[in-house]
């Protein structure tokens, strides 16, 4: 199939460089010059890993990138992948998604044959009225013939492209029998290779997925960390008690690492989405506000088991990990964020290490340090707060012997409780 992909961020990408290996010929249509030139020179403009290389096999063969709309209407279906930024009150600006949906609409007005705009990006359920009208006006004559869709991601960062290829569930929003048939033509490969679930639904059912998906998943790790600070005050081991409940089949064992709490483009950005929309409709959902308040108040309590061990005013205090998550370089929404602002509202000398997303933070906070190693971070340092579970720190055992008093607060359970180190863990 001849298949755009409007808007090469994150899951744009992705989703481009994927078709292009399930054999669909896909254009791939940015605004932004430098992004189209990267992928033209088979680069993909974000790290994940695998990506790049699809990216590279692919582009001059069945993917392209372009800035121009022009040949939209060519295409059998369009998604679009146009971030939804969080505004002030937590609900989401779709004035990006919008502005690409009326070009888009416009490159339609004179189509003769069906043609299916399918989005991508994550929006609430009242707010798809909003695309449609906008490509219904801005289509004109052709407007009848072109239907519009949602198709949400499940993707996660660091695993985005096997996510893809090996999903778990896809979801069909459609409001036609040929649109369903367009969007299982477009994930035929995946469909007939895999065991993937198929829901097929209206498109505001599908979106309302997608945030309850993101939604469940927080709440869970939220409810994890209530749990695990009552443990934490009763000297218990959340951890022994997660892996019990774990094997509950109905709690399952997934997502019950608690900690410094969740991050990252996703779950603080849809929770506030959902949450706000549905204040918006007339009414307040109590748990996900409370979720959101449990997350909010993980790095704050992580200082303070670190206030207990020492001042840390004037002294240099490592902040190990600096992404949301391992294996990615995003900080977008990273917990070490509140991390930092605490210790530096503390008047603490800041060194951060990530072994990949050093620059991304480093234009959040370009006033702290950032060592080039997990072991320069902690020379001389008063104190230690792991915030990313990257596997290396797994191995720093006697390095902590360097720090000037060896204080670590470990907020993902990733470096080992020991002699001759002063170790808290945030919920164990
Ligand atoms: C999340 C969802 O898992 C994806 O299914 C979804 O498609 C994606 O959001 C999205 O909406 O685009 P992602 O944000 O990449 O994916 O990351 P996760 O692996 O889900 O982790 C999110 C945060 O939760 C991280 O900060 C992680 O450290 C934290 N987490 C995760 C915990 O604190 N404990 C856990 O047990 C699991």
């Amino acid at each position: 199939m001849k298949i755009n992909v409007v808007g090469s961020g994150y899951v744009g990408t992705t989703l481009a460089a994927c078709l292009a290996d399930l054999g669909h010929e896909v254009t791939a249509v940015d605004i932004d010059e430098d992004v189209v030139n990267t992928i033209e020179h088979g680069r993909a403009p974000i790290h994940e890993p695998g990506l790049s290389d699809l990216v590279a096999e692919h582009t001059g063969e069945n993917l392209t990138a372009t800035t121009s709309y022009e040949n939209v209407a060519d295409a059998d279906v369009t998604f679009l992948a146009i971030q939804t930024p969080s505004q002030e009150d937590g609900s989401i600006d779709i004035s990006p998604l919008a502005a690409a949906a009326e070009m888009t609409g416009e490159a339609l007005a004179d189509v003769e044959d069906d043609h299916l705009i399918i989005v991508k990006s994550t929006i609430t359920p009242p707010s798809i009225e909003e695309i449609r009208s906008t490509v219904a006006d801005s289509a004109g004559d052709a407007a009848d013939r072109v239907e519009v869709a949602t198709n949400p991601e499940f993707l996660r960062e660091g695993t985005a492209v096997e996510d893809f290829l090996q999903p778990e569930k896809v979801v069909f929003g459609t409001e036609s029998e040929w649109a369903t048939r367009r969007l299982e033509e477009v994930f035929q490969p995946l469909l007939a290779d895999h065991d993937t679930h198929v829901v097929r639904t209206n498109p505001e059912t599908a979106t309302m997925i997608k945030y309850a998906n993101n939604a469940f998943l927080a709440s869970k790790i939220s409810l994890v960390n209530d749990l695990g600070n009552i443990c934490k005050e009763f000297g218990i081991d959340a951890y022994e008690v997660a892996d019990a409940i774990g094997l509950d089949d109905r709690i399952g064992e997934q997502f019950l690492r608690s900690g410094v709490g969740w991050g990252g483009s996703c779950f603080p950005k849809d929770v506030a989405a959902i949450v706000a929309a549905a204040r918006e409709a007339g009414y307040d959902p109590a748990m996900l506000a409370a979720g959101i308040e449990v997350n909010d108040r993980q790095p704050e309590r992580m200082l303070a088991l670190l206030d207990k061990h020492v001042d840390v005013e004037g002294e240099r205090v490592a902040v190990l990990g600096l992404a949301f998550k391992p294996g990615t370089d995003d900080t977008r929404n990273s917990r070490a964020i509140p991390v930092i602002e605490g210790l530096q509202e503390r008047g603490a000398e800041v060194v951060g290490y990530d072994p990949i997303a050093t620059e991304n933070m480093r234009d959040r906070f370009p006033e702290i340090e950032y060592a080039d190693s997990a072991i320069a971070a902690l020379e001389g340092a008063a104190g230690a707060l792991v915030v990313t579970d990257w596997d290396e720190f797994t191995a720093l055992d006697e390095k902590f012997d360097t720090m000037a008093t060896p204080v670590v607060v470990d907020g993902r359970r990733i470096v080992e409780r020991r002699e001759g180190i002063d170790y808290d863990g945030l919920t164990w």
